[in-house]
């Protein structure tokens, strides 16, 4: 028969269990196939650990938070040996082909997009499947994982709202999304924040504080604000950029590691941005201001309806590819349905919002400050 192996790789994502249940479901039970899950991403890709995956093994996971197979963040062009970066394609070749494996399917954000991409341009049959809580991967839809967070950080805005009501306080809540402001808007949208902060629109404090001051002149002491982890006011934003730019355009290795040691003190250092806007707000408003950061909550846990619909039908889309012998794409959502999408068209690229989506115009329709 058939024999595929899977994994996920990357942050973890509500709906990673089923997606592996979707795929694995399809594959043994529709296909007959046999199928193997590497433990821990890439890692177990790299050292060959898995399992045997059978219908007992995918029996009651498709509710079940985190990923029954174990994730890391390791890439296999540059793996952590001893504190050095090694190549490990060829190793996972060989692992690939030792296995007897047809194909090989990943489950991942873009990172994983892009090793998908080196281990197909390393004459392997691979699939990836887009998961992350951010919504930053291009050519599909949408990802799974993201519904549940965005379910997820409504909730706490929900909750920081009486809160902030009682104590006639600022509430900044920071969410995640990496470079992305998916997950932030949407839940700010959805939970009324009345002032949502993304990356792709950097904020003045004047402005974000003029927000506030209207509100209290309206006789509002509160607000609530929504803050994407990656949120920058001008000058940030302007350094980030600057300092970026330097690693697109760095020619030599020397320049390269350079730009990138100042790119990560650049990032280092506006690593606490929402407690320092908290406390420029707190001088420029006169109200009192704290923040809570989500964190980890926001990938925790059961996915919701939508997202193991997601993962169910891109699982089971992505057997169909297999059957076909199609390989090298990601299986993206585009509608109720799917299409493969060429992972050259997808590795090494990121989703952000564009500044004229309909949730931007929806957001300041609805009146709330987006801090420009
Ligand atoms: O990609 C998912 C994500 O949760 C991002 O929103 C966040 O920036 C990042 O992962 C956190 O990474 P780690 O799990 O390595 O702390």
């Amino acid at each position: 028969p058939t024999r595929v192996g899977i994994l996920t790789a990357g942050g973890d994502s509500p709906g990673l269990n089923a997606a592996i249940r979707g795929f694995g479901k399809t594959a043994i039970g529709h296909y007959g196939m046999e199928l193997i899950g590497f433990r821990d991403g890439v890692t177990g890709l790299v050292e060959n650990r898995y399992e045997q995956l059978d219908g007992k093994a995918l029996s009651g996971i498709l509710t079940v938070g985190g990923t029954i197979l174990g994730t890391s963040r390791d890439k296999v062009h540059r793996y952590q040996v001893d504190g050095e970066a090694r190549d490990m394609v060829p190793v996972v070749v060989e692992n690939y082909e030792r296995e007897g494996l047809d194909a090989l399917i990943m489950l991942g954000g873009g990172g994983t997009a892009k090793n998908a991409m080196r281990l197909v341009n390393a004459g392997l049959n691979v699939i990836h499947l887009p998961k992350t809580i951010d919504n930053d991967i291009a050519m599909t839809d949408t990802t799974f994982g993201f519904a549940t967070a965005t379910e997820i950080a409504t909730d706490a805005i929900d909750r920081v709202h009486s809160t902030a009501h009682s104590h006639h306080r600022i509430i900044l809540t920071e969410i995640m999304g990496h470079r992305a402001g998916w997950l932030t808007l949407a839940a700010g949208i959805a939970g009324g924040a009345d002032i949502i902060l993304i990356p792709e629109i950097a904020y003045t404090v004047e402005s974000v504080a003029a927000t506030i001051k209207a509100r209290t002149a309206r006789g509002s002491t509160f607000s609530v604000v929504a803050v994407a982890e990656g949120a920058r006011d001008v000058n940030d934003a302007a350094d980030y950029e600057a300092a970026t730019l330097l690693v697109k355009s760095a020619k030599s290795p020397e320049a390269v590691r350079a730009a990138k040691a100042h790119l990560a003190h650049v990032e280092d250092q506006q690593r606490e941005h929402t407690f320092r806007l908290a406390r420029e707000l707190e001088a420029a408003t006169g109200l009192e201001s704290r923040v809570t950061i989500l964190g980890y909550v926001q990938r925790g846990g059961t996915p919701c309806a939508a997202d193991r619909l997601l993962a169910t039908r891109l699982g089971a889309a992505a057997a169909d590819l297999v059957a076909r012998k199609e390989f090298g794409f990601m299986v993206a959502a585009r509608g109720e349905g799917t299409v493969p999408v060429p992972l050259s068209e997808v590795a090494g690229k990121v989703k952000l919002v564009p500044t004229d989506h309909a949730w931007i115009a929806a957001a300041r329709q609805v009146g709330t400050g987006l801090g420009d």
